[in-house]
């Protein structure tokens, strides 16, 4: 969970190179570093620190290099220390590597090298990459320009595990060799220059024609030339891709954290993931064709991600039953790809992953198409590796999310799942169509809904003020009021170091009431009228027991009594999440910022997880 940059064409690279590196520091930055060929001479500067850090190192403003590759770090092997940053260089210092992934054979490459003479400086997995590129370089007797090329390839081949690579060598000075296995890598290409990025936004800036590299990919680079090639170095074609997201929406555009700004932009998120499938009679998803006897053929339908991802599915799970009659299991993705989970071709397996690059989810989805089921993508990213996996590949549109605590993809990722059990029900008619009719309509209010709720956030900044030194705090709900509360409960962990914990209402007096003393900080969410006399119930165990209540209603409930009430729009409650998660955010936000913390970038989480 790197991130790596690279820059080749006639500008100087360094600034390039530090720009992106910003643009990808959600992806990790516990060290940073870059490479760039100077006077004939790899020139390495890194140390551990923010990409800040590295900007200001010596010698950095003198780098003139027109050829140039960069790394964000985010520790798995060895700690974070100037020895361990990228990038690395061989012992000979020719060759120098930046390395995103996990190489899960370097044990075994690295006795192999320390027997042939190699020493190591880091205690990475990485150092073994640039070695072993010299060791068949060396080991190559035709020197003619494609030497370090069959070096690279035979390196790749010795590979286990996952890499993205970027490689400078003064064997080849005017060109960089860069290669993928399971860790995402792009091409932007430019007019006589190339940039190279983990992700598109870190480089949105300088182009919109981008090349996403596959598994086993391995592309030469010179200033006016970009030459793919598989992995037996035969040479192919690559279509060139041009995304539409405007740089703008990776700036913080006036606001003060990358969350925020996406918390306000979910309004306008949703818009665009709903587009325009709801305009006709019936609903049509762009890239989704399911026949109506296919979706009565199956009897199980399993959500499977991580995280908040995984969140969004647990509250879509009740749509799919009610309006399908189809029982749906949502599950961890680390968990699910383990477990041998029943799976057959009457099982359809929906994953869901903002980044596209989840190793587990990828791994979990490649589990059910081996056993024959169909498989459906919803991502936010065009072309991520996911995409590539899938049988359907459905988007949310909700533009690049930055800041690691996910929050607008996490929206319209529930927008969108309803939306497909919508879909379903309407192919199945095994629901009453003023049903749905229902439900669209109240879709379409979502966004300004939530302008409503995001104009008024004074008095959950000043509840946040209220609880923000508490060590820990609970959160409770039922039905969908409990599945939003898992992920409000998530956000409050991720970026402000309290612990929290979030259960089913109706399961506190089987245990965890037992925690609720005087001063305890509870966050319970009611918008169910069906159930509000039940939850009130529960509110009123823990007020008795001293605790200190926030309430997230509907306006339509009644709340005699309760003190800090936070009143949401009316809405169905199979969608009610989506309104009511938007206050959760904000307190997990403004309690970050009461705590001093940086709410973007909290400590030891990465943004896109694409090891194990
Ligand atoms: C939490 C968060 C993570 C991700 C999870 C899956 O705020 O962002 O829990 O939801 O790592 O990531 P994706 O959706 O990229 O597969």
């Amino acid at each position: 969970m790197c991130g790596i940059v690279g820059y080749i064409g006639y500008k100087k690279a360094t600034p390039i190179l530090i720009n992106g590196l910003l643009r990808l520091e959600y992806r990790g930055y516990d060290s940073a570093g870059i490479a760039t060929i100077e006077n004939n001479e790899i020139v390495v500067i890194k140390n551990k620190g923010r990409v800040n850090t590295l900007a200001n190192l010596d010698g950095i403003d003198k780098l003139e290099g027109t050829v140039g590759i960069a790394h964000t770090r985010w520790a798995t092997h060895g700690k974070p220390s100037k020895e361990n940053s990228h990038p690395h260089l061989d012992n000979s210092k020719s060759i120098a590597v930046v390395h995103n992934g996990i190489i899960e054979n370097y044990h075994e490459l690295k006795k192999f090298l320390t027997e042939k003479g190699y020493k190591f400086l880091s205690t990475t997995d990485s150092e073994v990459i640039p070695n072993l590129i010299h060791y068949y370089f060396n080991q190559d007797s035709k020197n003619d320009e494609n030497r370090l090329l069959r070096a690279v390839k035979n390196t790749c081949k010795d590979l286990k595990g996952s890499y993205a690579i970027e490689i400078l060598s003064i064997y080849n000075k005017d060109k960089m060799i860069v290669a993928r296995k399971d860790s995402p890598l792009v091409i932007g290409r430019g007019l006589k220059e190339s940039y190279i990025a983990s992700d598109i936004p870190a480089i949105l800036s300088y182009t919109k024609d981008f090349y996403l590299l596959d598994d086993n990919e391995i592309v030469e680079l010179s200033k006016d030339k970009i030459k793919f090639y598989n992995n037996e170095l035969e040479e192919f074609e690559k279509p060139i891709k041009s995304i539409e997201w405007g740089a703008i929406s990776v700036e913080k555009d006036g606001y003060e954290d990358f969350m925020l700004k996406e918390i306000n932009e979910q309004p306008r998120a949703i818009r665009e993931t709903v587009g325009a499938k709801l305009d006709n009679g019936k609903i049509e998803i762009e890239g989704l064709e399911f026949s109506k006897e296919y979706l009565e053929s199956l009897n199980k339908i399993y959500i499977v991600a991580c995280g908040t991802a995984m969140h969004a599915g647990l509250v879509a799970k009740s749509t799919f039953e009610k309006f399908c009659k189809i029982p749906v299991e949502v599950d961890i993705a680390s968990e699910f790809r383990y477990r041998d989970p029943l799976i057959d071709e009457k099982t359809l397996c929906i994953y869901i992953s903002q980044s596209g690059e989840t190793a587990d989810t990828i791994a979990a989805l490649k589990l059910a198409k081996s056993k024959g089921a169909k498989t459906l993508a919803i991502t936010n990213v065009i072309g991520s590796s996911i995409t590539r996996e899938a049988d359907y590949s459905i988007y949310t549109h909700a533009g690049p999310e930055i800041a690691v605590a996910s929050t607008k993809a996490y929206t319209s990722q529930v927008v969108l799942l309803i939306i497909v059990g919508m879909y379903f029900a309407e192919k199945l008619e095994r629901i009453d169509v003023s049903i749905l009719k229902n439900l669209k309509s109240d879709i379409l209010k979502l966004p300004s809904q939530i302008e409503e709720i995001l104009k008024s956030t004074n008095q959950i900044q000043e509840f946040a003020r209220k609880v923000y030194k508490e060590k820990d705090m609970f959160f409770l709900g039922r039905g969908t009021d409990y599945a939003v509360s898992l992920e409000g409960s998530l956000k409050l962990k991720e970026i402000s170091y309290i612990h929290s914990e979030s259960y089913a209402a109706g399961e506190l007096k089987h245990g965890p009431i037992a925690l609720i003393e005087n001063g305890v900080t509870v966050v319970a969410t009611m918008t169910n009228p069906d159930l509000v006399e039940k939850s009130i119930s529960n509110i009123q165990e823990v007020v008795t027991r001293g605790a200190k209540v926030f309430v997230i209603t509907s306006e339509d409930i009644k709340n005699d009594g309760l003190s800090w009430v936070i009143k949401i729009p009316k809405t169905n409650t199979l969608i009610s999440p989506i309104l009511s998660v938007i206050p959760m955010q904000l307190f997990a936000y403004y309690i970050s910022k009461e705590k001093g913390l940086d709410v973007d970038k909290p400590r030891n989480l990465a943004k896109s997880v694409t090891v194990e």
